[in-house]
């Protein structure tokens, strides 16, 4: 085989359990790869995590775990989900593995050998949830991107002379007008690129976690410098043996989320510019799964997980309702109600239906052996419909399909579906069955063949997005594996007559408003977990919910409701108790008993919604040491995000006393 495709996924951070945000991109990138083995082409399909970075080591701190036990834990989530869902992806890289930090160091020497690093003293705000450099912003503001505070950062570091490629990038974007899609992602990073670009810090010297600078180890390599190069260290760049990195590299396609694309489309080829590697055929953005009206992310709390819709549905239910369902580029929501609606529709009644009804009359009719019309006199006009909707399915599905629309690649070939439903409908075939005379025998020959072959066409154009279903579809239809199919040469009329059938069995069963149920209730369950392990399930305790309304005691009295109910330890050990210091405290508008406070961790600084107005003063908390949950899952109240919650007792009438100490305690310090 001459002809090779290489396509990744970003890899995705191991500070978050995988939901179907991430399964959404690596989901249309397995549709892709899978497409393109069936036209003939070497696909090579790289997907891992990305485990390094201030964002890691935190989250693992505030796990109690040290960060590469943290990072194996969640990376072999990720890996194992995607096994479960049947991806299939040539390779996983890690971050944290020797040959990706062997091809890191590779391609930092040779960006700093060309000349393009160089050491300097960086000061600005950084926000750690993004890992990103914040141009602009006085210490204390809040990140445009995400929206939590930005901490400031005043360090010696190495720059990266990104100045230098503003030219050569928006030559590449003229040039290439196919380099980033859609249209709108290109723009937006057309005109970011035009106001100016400035150096770039590409190293850290004020924490650990992530590969020393070569010949300089006080410093770690930036974060998204290491966690770009994955794409060409997977493929052996910068070990010994660089015949898979010959082969694939360039990637033909880069598959990103559309928060990531100035990383993707201007440091990334920038970087390689520098180090004079090949640049990417196309970085193409999609846009953002949402639930609940919110992009669908940990740091929300309103994320689904696949092995819910996998154990209730199946895999095929989640891919098809994710690449039919939005319009890829876009930003679309899902529901349970919208995944079993599709899934009824589509899959149960439109193909599943169509494949048990075709091949269960083959079966009764004609023995199980594909039927061929005998007489010209059999044939009419709606068979030709029939037959040139499929040409033309064929060729939209391709082009579609080309050009990434997966939905409306989906559209089409179910027009053929619902085109032969009709057909069959209209041509009654049981009742043709019912007569025995030749002419009967031969329309109903023709009938069956025609819808079977409409089967055969969808399944083939289908397959890369339900691989599971149209597997068992094409094995029923007597033509073996599949994935041996040459997609390129998929035509009208290929099926032949005499084929036996395989063993016809349903392949997508029903689903009622019990599975929404199922589904729903797995997912409560799984939030609710999570929640009563970090947030108060009765209002006595003597943390208070950073909520408005929250009432700190139910009764008034400190000794109501005292519980027999004992946890363990491990129980307590879950709740990560630290000390922090208010550094601003206000009221939040229109909500009388709700303060804002920004509290300083020492290793980080959050903001905090306390129902405490009534109690405290604002300006009489600055300054003053509080203990908070700090590994409580965040929400939004009034629009703000709060990261926590302040403790304190709670006294008659619900008055609340903040916790304190009385030796001076160093801010960070875990309480237990
Ligand atoms: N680690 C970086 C990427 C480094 S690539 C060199 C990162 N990781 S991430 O885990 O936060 O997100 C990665 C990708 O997951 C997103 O770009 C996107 O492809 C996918 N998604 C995560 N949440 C998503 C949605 N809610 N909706 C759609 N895609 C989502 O950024």
């Amino acid at each position: 085989m001459s002809k090779t495709f290489y396509i990744t996924t970003p890899i995705y951070y191991v500070n978050a359990q995988p939901h179907i945000g991430h399964a959404y991109t690596t989901i249309a990138c397995d549709t892709i790869a899978r497409r393109q083995r069936m036209l003939g082409y070497d696909t090579y399909f790289l997907t891992g995590t990305d485990e390094h970075g201030q964002k890691i080591e935190r989250a693992a701190q505030a796990a109690g775990t040290d960060p590469q036990k943290f990072a194996d834990e969640v990376s072999a989530q990720f890996r194992g989900l995607w096994q479960r869902m049947g991806i299939t992806n040539d390779d996983y890289i890690r971050t944290t593995e020797a040959r990706h930090k062997k091809g890191v160091e590779a391609l930092f020497r040779r960006i700093r050998d060309n000349g393009f690093i160089y050491k300097g003293t960086y000061t600005g705000q950084y926000c750690v949830s993004e890992e990103l450099y914040v141009d602009g912003l006085k210490p204390g503001d809040p990140c445009p991107t995400c929206g939590r505070i930005t901490e400031t950062v005043q360090e010696e570091n190495y720059f990266f002379k990104l100045s230098a490629f503003q030219d050569k990038l928006l030559a590449l974007y003229e040039s290439q007008p196919d380099f980033i899609r859609p249209e709108t992602r290109r723009n937006e990073v057309i005109s970011f690129v035009r106001s100016g670009l400035r150096d770039l810090s590409v190293s850290r010297s004020t924490f650990k976690w992530g590969i020393p600078v070569p010949d300089d180890p006080k410093h770690v390599i930036y974060v998204w410098l290491d966690a770009l190069s994955n794409y060409i260290t997977a493929l052996g760049y910068g070990s010994g043996d660089v015949s898979k990195y010959n082969k694939y590299w360039p990637a033909d396609v880069q598959m990103i989320g559309k928060e990531i694309v100035r990383f993707h489309c201007v440091y990334w080829p920038a970087f390689l510019m520098a180090a004079e590697l090949p640049l990417p055929k196309a970085i193409i953005a999609h846009g953002w799964l949402l639930f609940e009206e919110s992009k669908m992310s940990k740091s929300r709390g309103n994320i689904v997980r696949a092995e819910t819709i996998l154990d209730v549905l199946g895999n095929d239910a989640l891919r098809y309702f994710l690449l039919r369902e939005i319009v890829f580029g876009q930003d679309g929501s899902f529901s349970f109600d919208a995944l079993v609606q599709r899934y009824n529709a589509d899959l149960a009644n439109g193909l599943g239906n169509l494949a048990s009804r075709t091949l269960t009359m083959i079966n009764r009719y004609f023995k199980g052996e594909v039927p061929y019309p005998s007489q010209k006199a059999a044939h009419k006009a709606a068979d030709d419909v029939i037959s040139g909707q499929a040409k033309n399915t064929i060729q939209n599905v391709h082009s579609f399909f080309n050009e990434y629309q997966f939905s409306r690649g989906l559209e089409a070939a179910w027009g053929l579906v619902a085109a032969v439903d009709k057909y069959i409908v209209e041509n009654e075939p049981w009742a043709l069955g019912e007569k025995q005379d030749e002419e009967s025998r031969a329309r109903l020959a023709t009938v069956l063949y025609t819808s079977a072959e409409a089967l055969r066409i969808v399944t083939a154009l289908a397959h890369s997005v339900i691989p599971e279903a149209t597997l068992k579809i094409w094995a029923q239809l007597g033509l073996g594996d599949i994935t041996k199919f040459d997609l390129a040469g998929l035509k009208w009329g290929q099926l032949q007559l005499g084929t036996k059938l395989g063993k016809v069995e349903p392949v997508f069963p029903r689903a009622d408003k019990k599975s929404i149920e199922r589904m729903q209730a797995m997912e409560d369950q799984q939030r609710g977990g999570v929640i009563a392990e970090t947030q108060p399930a009765t209002p006595e305790k003597t943390a208070l919910p950073a909520s408005e309304g929250a009432k700190p005691a139910a009764t008034g009295s400190p000794n109501a409701n005292i519980t027999d109910s004992k946890i363990t330890i491990d129980d307590f050990a879950k709740v990560d108790l630290r000390v922090a210091q208010v550094k601003v405290a206000e009221r939040v508008k229109g909500a009388d008993k709700l303060l804002r406070l920004e509290i300083d961790l020492g290793y980080e600084t959050r903001q905090i919604l306390a129902g405490i107005a009534e109690a405290y003063a604002p300006e009489t908390l600055v300054g003053r040491k509080v203990v908070i949950v700090a590994n409580l899952a965040p929400r939004k109240l009034r629009g703000l995000e709060s990261n926590g919650m302040i403790v304190a007792a709670s006294l008659e009438g619900g008055k609340p006393v903040l916790a304190s100490f009385l030796e001076e305690v160093p801010l960070g310090a875990r309480l237990k």
